[in-house]
């Protein structure tokens, strides 16, 4: 086992986390959240996206919330960007990293960007290109890598299949994404396989959603393979509109947790964390979706 000793963790709470959410939740209620998520230690957070504001009202504010970030040294801000249209807004927000997000089923991508995979690779290679070209950093999120809410389980070879067309248009880094959280370890390592035959292991990253109870245990299978990049959310925020029935990522706090537990470093205070998951559960009046979280919480009340 080549169990890392260091890892990175990005924050997708405010993207992923809050992009599900119906009541309108304001641009300084985001800001503050990225504040303290960023205070907390985290060194890479998914603001916003620039996607149509017809399809995801609750992003629409998203130059205003980039605006309003004090931006820290060593923290690097992404947003998603579907087309050039999004790229050339979310452009003027100075990004360091855009996000071009596909899908390892072809339903899925109708259903997400209204556009085939294929036709979505055509829409993003133009992206890349500029986005490079203006030094911006390129990710790429491959969604339904383990299963689709609409052709059930999905076979690696897709996957290897969207990851050698995300390398052949110029994207450095890609996540391996369980959208609707129905993979359980050895699938996500097949996923992950399928990948790292495009990607070495340092431009890879797990996206696990937790609907089914098993993001934790997809992370530790991944770790187990070396892969040192996670995505998570605050409070376990989240779900995809387009995704029904899906719920949020793992909880960044339970990831911590994990890693803290196992003698790994991510330079995450837990604590820090856990009252920004606190800040924005109370704004949403729920608890958060974290056992960890939870857990310390208790304790500390009583
Ligand atoms: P479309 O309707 O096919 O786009 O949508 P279009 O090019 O035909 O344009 C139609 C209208 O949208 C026009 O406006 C455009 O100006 C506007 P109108 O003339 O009707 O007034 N438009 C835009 N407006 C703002 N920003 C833009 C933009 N592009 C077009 N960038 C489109 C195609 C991709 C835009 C749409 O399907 C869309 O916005 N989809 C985004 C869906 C989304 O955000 N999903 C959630 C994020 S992905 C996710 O959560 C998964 C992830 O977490 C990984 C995982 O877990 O799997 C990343
Ligand atoms: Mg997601």
């Amino acid at each position: 086992m080549n169990i890392p000793t260091r890892v990175k963790l990005l924050e997708v709470g405010p993207r992923d986390g809050l992009q599900n959410e119906k009541q309108p939740v304001p641009a300084s209620v985001k800001i503050e959240l990225v504040q303290r998520l960023q205070a907390a230690g985290l060194k890479e957070i998914e603001v916003t996206s620039f996607v149509s504001p017809k399809w995801v009202p609750q992003m629409a504010d998203n130059a205003e919330v980039m605006a309003g970030i004090a931006r820290q040294a060593g923290v690097r801000y992404s947003v998603l960007t579907p087309n050039l249209q999004g790229f050339e807004a979310a452009l003027k927000s100075q990004p360091d990293e855009i996000v071009v997000f596909a899908s390892a089923s072809e339903a899925f991508s109708q259903k997400n960007i209204n556009c085939s995979i294929a036709q979505s690779i055509e829409r993003f290679a133009p992206v890349v290109q500029a986005a490079r070209a203006a030094g911006i950093y390129v990710r790429g999120a491959m969604s339904c890598a383990v299963g689709c809410p609409f052709e059930g389980e999905i076979a690696p070879e897709r996957v290897s299949y969207l990851a050698g067309l995300m390398k052949g248009i110029g994207v450095q880094h890609v996540g391996v994404a369980d959208t609707i959280g129905v993979g359980t370890p050895l699938k996500v390592q097949r996923a992950m396989d399928a990948t790292l035959k495009h990607y070495a292991l340092d431009d890879v990253s797990g996206h696990f959603h937790d609907t089914y109870g098993q993001a934790l245990a997809n992370t530790l299978a991944c770790l187990q393979m070396g892969v040192w990049q996670f995505d998570a959310s605050v409070a376990g925020l989240g779900g995809c509109p387009y995704a029904k029935g899906a719920t949020g990522n793992v909880a960044t706090e339970d990831v911590v947790y994990l890693l803290h537990g196992m003698g790994i470093a991510t330079g995450i205070d837990l604590d820090k964390l856990i009252d920004a998951g606190q800040f924005i559960s109370d704004f949403l009046q729920r608890k958060p979706n974290s056992r960890a979280a939870t857990a310390i919480l208790t304790k500390r009340n009583s």
